[in-house]
């Protein structure tokens, strides 16, 4: 487990900043107006910092562009950074503040002196966020990050600001750790055991294994695990901070590694399957978010966890195997797993626990990568408001998502000649038959969003919040949707 390095709050004296070791980080305004700690590492360094507010460097800078002074004059730091900002900027412009922070300082213990500024938790956020590592199978000794030690005019303030947003780093933290784990380690057994151990977070969690599962009649997940020998599960959370209210629930999917079974995928590449259990990945780090900061609201998270292997016992494709809902499915592409995995547990979901709205993650086609890249994940949805709401989370949180078509001529592309329905539709439209798919699985009067995360789950380059490798997207904005609508 990345453990989350937490920001220290002190009461700001000015006299810690010739002593502290590591980096020094003061804030300096467009105007170039400097604060207390401004001012008084500028005295120690001998004018040097208002010098350079004078040049046009500095006036070039733009807000969140950081100057490192290496070696100061007068402090016992290895170095000065000094970062571009405003007194009292928007949140987000904070955390992004905070994350150029973490970028620039490696390693290093960062000292953040920021007296008059009144972001300075959102900005510990920020580093927080952004000071992420994944190096659970480096064999070398990596250096350990330093502490992150923030001087403020108010320490409860801050501590109490930052309350909620540790418990959400913790979340975001446990759902980059399952992505980027390789599918040899996290099996289905390995991760069902990761998700039991959120217990001591309060959570209460059971599983449904594959004798379950088969009393169910779940034939559209059982026939997707067939080839491998790891087994199915479905992992249920459940977090009741609330009344009395039934619950919202997330879905998952959780293949471990989808080789694409008999229909199986060219070899370039394959290898990026470890993350195909990116949308259950979301759903935990959302659960163990809700418990650590005991959120106000009852959500249940179930994740549907799988491998897709070719095998003798592995379905073929033209098999037809028949849900938990009683439709039969013709399996015509065996690559096509994710929605046969999701078709029952969103069933699942509704029968047993009569939930106020449906929200499925998966990373599901690689249709929504050609449509929308790797800066937004496709929201489908049956229901304005809750997508509505969804959204505007999404942006606060600077997590990109935007909506994306649903619709019955969509749908007839899936209509199979031997089953119910089939489980492609096609070239043509790829994410929307997908997501057509899945609202089969739905009930018509049940409020539902699917995610498809397949392009923003992981990227192969740095973005703002998080190192490449996996990004943890959807964890803050499925937090702060809870916040604002169901504990509002
Ligand atoms: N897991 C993949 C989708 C995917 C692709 C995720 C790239 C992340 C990156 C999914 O199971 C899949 O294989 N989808 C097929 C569907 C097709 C067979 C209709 C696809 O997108 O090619
Ligand atoms: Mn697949
Ligand atoms: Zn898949």
């Amino acid at each position: 487990m990345t453990a989350v390095i937490h920001p220290n709050f002190f009461e700001h004296t000015l006299d810690t900043i010739p002593k502290a070791t590591g980096l020094v980080v003061i804030c300096v305004d467009a105007a170039g107006s400097f604060g207390p700690s401004a001012k008084r590492v500028n005295r120690l360094m001998k004018g040097t910092l208002k010098k350079f507010a004078d040049t046009e460097i500095f006036e070039k800078m733009n807000e969140g562009d950081i100057q490192r002074f290496p070696a100061p004059l007068g402090l016992a730091a290895d170095a000065v950074l000094l970062l571009k900002m405003k007194k009292r900027p928007a949140i987000e412009v904070a955390r992004k503040c905070g994350a150029s922070i973490a970028k620039e300082a490696g390693t290093a213990t960062i000292n953040l002196f920021v007296t008059a500024n009144a972001r300075a938790a959102q900005l510990a956020f920020g580093i927080t966020l952004r000071r992420y590592r994944f190096d659970a199978h480096k064999t070398d000794d990596a250096t350990a990050y330093g502490q992150i030690n923030v001087y403020v005019a108010s320490v409860d303030k801050n501590k109490d600001e930052y309350e909620t947003l540790g418990a959400i780093s913790e979340g975001v933290f446990f759902t980059r750790d399952l992505v980027n784990e390789p599918a040899n380690i996290l099996t289905t057994t390995e991760f069902a055991d990761r998700l039991i151990d959120l217990k001591k977070q309060g959570l209460k969690v059971s599983v449904l294994e594959e004798a379950d599962m088969e009393k169910l009649g779940m034939h559209s997940l059982l026939g997707v695990g067939m080839g491998s020998t790891s087994p199915s599960k479905i992992v249920i959370m459940e977090w009741k901070g609330g009344g009395k209210e039934k619950p919202l629930a997330l879905v998952g999917k959780g293949v471990v590694f989808d080789t694409g079974g008999i229909s199986i995928k060219p070899a370039g590449g394959m290898e990026d399957m470890t993350m195909d259990m990116g949308g259950a990945g979301v759903v935990a780090g959302v659960m163990k978010t809700l418990a650590m900061r005991k959120a106000k609201a009852n959500v249940v998270g179930l994740v549907g966890l799988v491998e897709n292997m070719p095998d003798a016992l592995a379905q073929r494709p033209g098999d037809v195997v028949k849900s938990m809902k009683g439709d039969t499915i013709e399996v015509i592409n065996t690559d096509a797993e994710g929605r046969l995995v999701l078709a029952d547990v969103l069933w699942y979901a509704q029968k047993t626990y009569k939930p106020t709205g449906v929200i499925d993650l998966a990373t599901l086609t690689g249709a929504i990568i050609i449509g929308l890249g790797h800066d937004n994940a496709g929201a489908f949805s049956n229901n304005d408001k809750l997508v509505n709401d969804f959204l505007k989370a999404a942006s606060t949180e600077q997590e990109g998502a935007w909506r994306m078509p649903l619709g019955a001529a969509y749908d007839k592309l899936i209509d199979s000649r031997i089953a119910d329905i089939k489980n492609v539709g096609g070239r043509a439209a790829g994410s929307i038959t997908a997501a057509q798919f899945l609202q089969r699985f739905v009930e018509p009067d049940m409020p539902w969003i699917h995610l498809d995360i397949a392009g923003v789950a992981l990227l192969k380059s740095d973005s703002d919040f998080a190192p490449k490798g996996a990004t943890g997207w959807g964890v803050r904005a499925l937090n702060r949707l809870i916040a604002d609508t169901y504990e509002a």
